[in-house]
């Protein structure tokens, strides 16, 4: 089982399109997959076309109420269940502070689940407070979503620092999965210059695979529908689908 956060402190970079689309991918070639929305939010619950109800989301599960069993609901995707958010949640990045060892409380409820998932994929909210560091001290690794856009760079390097911090403090075994870039637009010379020098900085770290500026991408979540459901041959959709390729080939994967 792999343990998979999607974060960036920045907003609106297609952390929330990357889980929905990648978990989709994965789902369709037989991988079995929970998302766990942690952001307040809730786009990643609302995205797969569920209604936020509150009382039955990760919110209890890390209060303690039930168990993440209990809430795992499954999505109108096979092989693809989640365990919802709402608003609810934003009361847990001060409230887990007062708790023993706050940063592992997601860990050591995943550590305990019965089922097998071949990946867990984790929607961050856009900060680095309580429930990012929750997330990265619970996974294997970490997806960066990056907009291509003059700021990506700096938000990357501030998004490095937290990452060696917490590797440092909590969570040794953490790595980069890969760099992501989206909401590309080829028409934009920025854009390419975003893409070269994430490429000279970070090296192998980037995936091949842009994701690029596509409508389609933005209309799915007002049907309730990953991209991949909702058309499936968009270029935002077959972007996520190659990584999906890149994502199984790295983890050295093979599917039958
Ligand atoms: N490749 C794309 N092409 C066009 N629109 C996109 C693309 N990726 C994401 N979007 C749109 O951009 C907006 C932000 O994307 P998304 O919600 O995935 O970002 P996020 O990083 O999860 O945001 P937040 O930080 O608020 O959680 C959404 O309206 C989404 O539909
Ligand atoms: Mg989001």
């Amino acid at each position: 089982m792999k343990i998979i956060s999607v974060a960036n402190q920045k907003g609106g970079v297609g952390k929330t399109t990357t889980v929905i689309n990648l978990a989709t991918a994965l789902a369709a070639i037989e991988q079995k997959i929970l998302v766990i929305d942690l952001d307040p939010q809730g786009n990643s619950t609302t995205g797969f076309g569920l209604q936020k109800i509150s009382g039955k989301t990760i919110y209890e599960v890390l209060c303690g109420k039930y168990s993440l069993e209990e809430l795992t609901t499954k999505t109108s995707i096979g092989n693809l269940s989640i365990v919802a958010a709402t608003n609810d949640l934003a009361a847990a990045e001060v409230e887990l502070i007062n708790e023993i060892n706050p940063q592992h409380i997601l860990n050591n409820i995943i550590q305990k689940i019965g089922v097998e998932y071949n990946f867990i994929i984790i929607d961050c909210p856009p900060s680095l407070g309580m429930l990012t560091i929750n997330a990265l001290s619970a996974s294997n690794s970490v997806i960066i979503p990056v907009q291509c856009e003059f700021f990506a760079l700096e938000g990357l390097t501030q998004f490095m620092k937290t990452f060696k911090l917490i590797k440092a403090n909590f969570n040794n075994k953490l790595e980069i999965e890969g760099i992501l870039m989206t909401m590309h637009d080829k028409r934009h010379n920025l854009s390419l210059d975003v893409v070269k020098k994430l490429r000279d900085h970070f090296g192998e770290k980037v995936y091949q695979t842009i994701v690029p500026r596509n409508v389609r991408i933005a209309e799915a979540p007002s049907y309730g529908k990953p991209a991949l459901i909702y058309d499936l041959n968009c270029s935002g959709s077959l972007a996520y689908i190659n990584l999906a390729k890149e994502v199984i080939e790295k983890n050295k994967i093979t599917i039958q």
